[in-house]
């Protein structure tokens, strides 16, 4: 699919939105498709920014050369070396062979990991901290944010139309013009790409206070120029690991009903308690990518996962595993575990959740025994208790 809506009469829209993708880095579903993001800025000298995936790259090649109309363009500005956004760096190097690649000098070095058959010698520009690019009526300024999401990132600031070209950040899944609250999967996108970054993705955010942004131009999903402080606001709450809801997320794995029937029963027990919001997701059925992002989102976390080899059960420790990795902190949480002869995984949950920084684990430790008895419901009932009595 071409992206038609420009940013302005000169900056322009030359990615590609990919409706049929179906997985993002190999893992993450995509139940809306990707948008690669690209932009061609028309001027004296005349600029591209980033590339595509290697799927797209004959489609960005045909969006450049409609809106480049007969120009030839001197810069290709990199901003990012992940694939995803660089695998069109050898064809805009056959297609426009003048043209000049501008990125960081990390990026620099890390090209011939991607590129071993191309010859980058003097080809490239490398540009640091502050650096400007003068293009005619705009310039671009360069902005290092490294680590938001990989070591050679870094922002631009276009100064005449005041555009942020943000990389990753604020970025989302799904094709740029899907109709959605951009919230939803640009939270899924941070938590699982970015999430564990967040003390760069601050230190990023602290240098755009200073310049006025009137839009903001990730390389996912749609550009943004309405409301940003709302979006910044966002993302100040996630890299710093705040909260967003107050509230619960019960999130569970069953084999055969039982544990599944303890978490409806602590959703339901909260809920009758008066906690407002209360998400009970299922891990054997849910992307765990959504499940990572609703943990982040939430105050509060339930597990429950029955025992299984003696371990957690692997869609519950496929979970925790994950949140260890993204860096979930700052947050409380209350376990139940099931098993039929010799229960182990609450334990064992309780350890990884023990391993994450400032995890406040709640009491008591829920044992459901196959199926929930008046002693495990009881125990349920007090466990939503004290968790309804630490939320604020
Ligand atoms: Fe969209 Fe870190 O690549």
């Amino acid at each position: 699919m071409i992206m038609t809506l420009h940013i302005s009469s000169s900056i322009r829209c030359v990615g590609v939105n990919d409706a049929h993708a179906t997985l993002f880095e190999s893992q993450y579903p995509l139940p809306h498709g990707m948008s690669y993001n690209s932009y061609l800025i028309l001027d004296e000298h005349i600029a591209i920014t980033d590339t595509v995936d290697a799927h797209c790259i004959d489609q960005w090649l045909t969006n450049l050369d409609r809106e480049l109309d007969g120009r030839r363009p001197e810069y290709l500005i990199l901003h990012h070396l992940e694939p995803d956004h660089s695998a069109g760096i050898a064809a805009a190097l056959q297609h426009y062979p003048e043209i000049k690649i501008v990125t960081s000098a990390t990026a620099q070095r890390m090209l011939p990991q991607f590129f071993d058959t191309v010859d980058f010698d003097g080809r490239v520009k490398t540009v640091a901290e502050g650096d400007t690019l003068p293009l005619g009526t705009h310039t671009l300024q360069f902005i290092a944010a490294p680590m938001v999401h990989w070591p050679e990132v870094m922002v631009s600031y276009e100064q005449s139309e005041k555009v942020l070209f943000s990389a990753d950040a604020f970025g989302k899944f799904g094709i740029a013009d899907y109709p959605d609250n951009w919230v939803d999967e640009a939270r899924r996108y941070y938590f699982n790409i970015v999430g564990k970054y967040g003390p760069q993705v601050i230190s990023l955010l602290n240098k755009l206070e200073q310049p006025k942004i009137d839009v903001i131009a990730p390389l996912h999903g749609p550009w943004l120029n309405s409301n940003l402080q709302k979006y910044v606001e966002l993302y100040k709450t996630w890299a710093s690991y705040r909260p967003e809801t107050n509230g619960v997320l019960v999130a569970y794995a069953s084999i055969y009903g039982g544990t599944a029937r303890a978490a409806q029963i602590m959703a339901r027990n909260l809920r009758a308690m008066g906690v407002e919001n209360v998400a009970l997701m299922d891990l054997c059925v849910c992307s765990q990518s959504e499940a990572v992002a609703q943990a982040f989102r939430y105050s509060h976390l339930v597990v429950a996962a029955p025992t299984y080899d003696a371990g957690i059960y692997p869609a519950m420790h496929d979970f925790l595993y994950h949140l260890q990795i993204k860096g979930y902190k700052n947050r409380t949480a209350g376990v139940m575990e099931n098993g039929s002869w010799a229960p182990t995984a609450g334990r064992q949950m309780m350890k990884m959740l023990e391993e994450m920084k400032n995890i406040t684990i709640v009491e008591p430790m829920v044992t459901v025994r196959s199926r929930l008895n008046d002693q495990s419901t009881e125990a349920v009932l007090r466990l939503a208790s004290s968790i309804k009595e630490t939320l604020s």
